[in-house]
């Protein structure tokens, strides 16, 4: 293709595409303000999760660290805190991380160009991008799963999305359309027509600025488009927690910080293996965590939580202690803590249902000790 012909083809899509979304772009409150760590903090949240979800965490994420310095001096589960429900969160680790090297590194400036951006913690190809071009002005391109989605009915791409070298295809599809000086702005598009016009079901054809290019549309059938192998059946776990209490005071456990929900605090317990009953999976968890003897006593309340990878079940008993004082065998930190306390710890959906359990339980009857035994 010669180089006229190439950006009269780039033109076709990228025009109209420019067009709209100066007409229906969302305000939403990253748009408003483009310092860069406002991008880069909007880019890592919306990673996996839907925008009418961030923006409430997007504004107390910013009220609390106004600046990537004050991020970088935060205790870790003070931010940990923030994220609290948002999930993935290695997203806020890393973000935190980060943060910490641009600090020391470029005196809390992020860098401007996409390789530096890349090689900063939790951010990738996607990330990189759109921080460099809605930021810094970058042309480069910046291709999640609403552009994607976008690019495979407009170019009739029928590879599997999920694979990396299909993705590749797309943002190489995705550099082709780049309008020059524009390239923040039509990345931002695109993501936009996927997220409100280019949707997985029923999408509105009739209202899309590129009907007319889009292959799918034309052929008839666009829904069905991306194709991805089918989900593998996601496992299913029993998980027990104790709920120990002492003198009015609950033992809780941080989590590693390399593991899934690493910093954050729990009920300790774990993952019930084959052939044990939940009892005595959680007496095996709680002499393994923390070197402890308890009798498990009621079920205190049960809980299910769907992660992206498995569901758990997770039963909360009372417990007593029998035998041994705690100490960290296998987790990064432990408290006892005042029940009323419990909602400054940084804590996973699922064990936050079971702090209201107790404190609900306790409200009910302030001395269900639940067992607490007076030493
Ligand atoms: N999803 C990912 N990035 C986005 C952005 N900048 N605006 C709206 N939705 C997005």
């Amino acid at each position: 293709m010669s180089a006229a012909a190439a950006a009269q083809s780039q033109a076709v899509l990228s025009c109209p595409l420019l067009d709209w979304f100066a007409r229906h772009a969302r305000d939403l409150p990253w748009r408003r303000d483009r310092t860069p760590y406002r991008i880069w903090l909007a880019e890592v949240m919306l990673q996996q999760t839907q925008v009418d979800t961030v923006i409430p965490y997007y504004e107390r994420f910013l009220a609390r660290f106004p600046t990537i310095a004050e991020l970088a001096a935060a205790e870790l589960g003070d931010v940990l805190k923030v994220w609290e429900g948002l999930g993935y969160y290695a997203r806020a680790r890393n973000l935190h991380a980060a943060a910490r090297q641009v600090v020391a590194r470029s005196a809390g400036r992020l860098p401007g160009s996409y390789d530096e951006l890349l090689v900063l913690p939790g951010v990738g190809r996607y990330t990189a991008g759109a921080v460099a071009s809605i930021a810094f002005g970058q042309h480069v391109v910046a291709v999640d799963g609403n552009a994607r989605r976008v690019l495979c009915r407009v170019f009739a791409v029928t590879g599997d999305v999920t694979r990396s070298s299909v993705q590749r295809e797309l943002e190489e599809l995705a550099v082709g359309l780049l309008p020059c000086g524009r390239a923040g702005e039509f990345n931002e598009a695109l993501i936009e027509l996927g997220a409100t016009v280019c949707t997985p079901r029923a999408p509105r054809c009739g209202e899309c600025p590129l009907a007319g290019e889009c292959q799918a549309y034309v052929g008839g059938d666009p829904e069905p488009l991306p194709v991805r192998r089918p989900r593998r059946r996601v496992p299913h776990y029993d998980v027990a927690a104790a709920v120990t209490l002492r003198d009015g005071h609950v033992l809780v456990a941080q989590r590693k910080v390399e593991d899934m929900l690493g910093g954050l605090w729990e009920f300790p317990g774990g993952k019930r293996e084959e052939g044990e009953t939940l009892p005595e999976c959680l007496a095996r968890e709680m002499r393994e965590e923390l070197g402890v003897e308890v009798k498990v006593e009621e079920v205190l309340t049960v809980v299910k939580h769907a992660f992206t990878h498995f569901r758990i079940t997770l039963h909360a008993f009372t417990c007593q202690l029998t035998s041994g004082e705690p100490s960290c065998l296998d987790c990064a930190a432990f408290r006892w803590v005042a029940p009323a306390d419990l909602e400054g710890l940084p804590m996973s959906v699922a064990d936050r249902k079971v702090a209201a359990a107790l404190q609900a339980a306790q409200g009910q009857a302030p001395d269900l000790p639940l067992h607490g035994n007076p030493s």
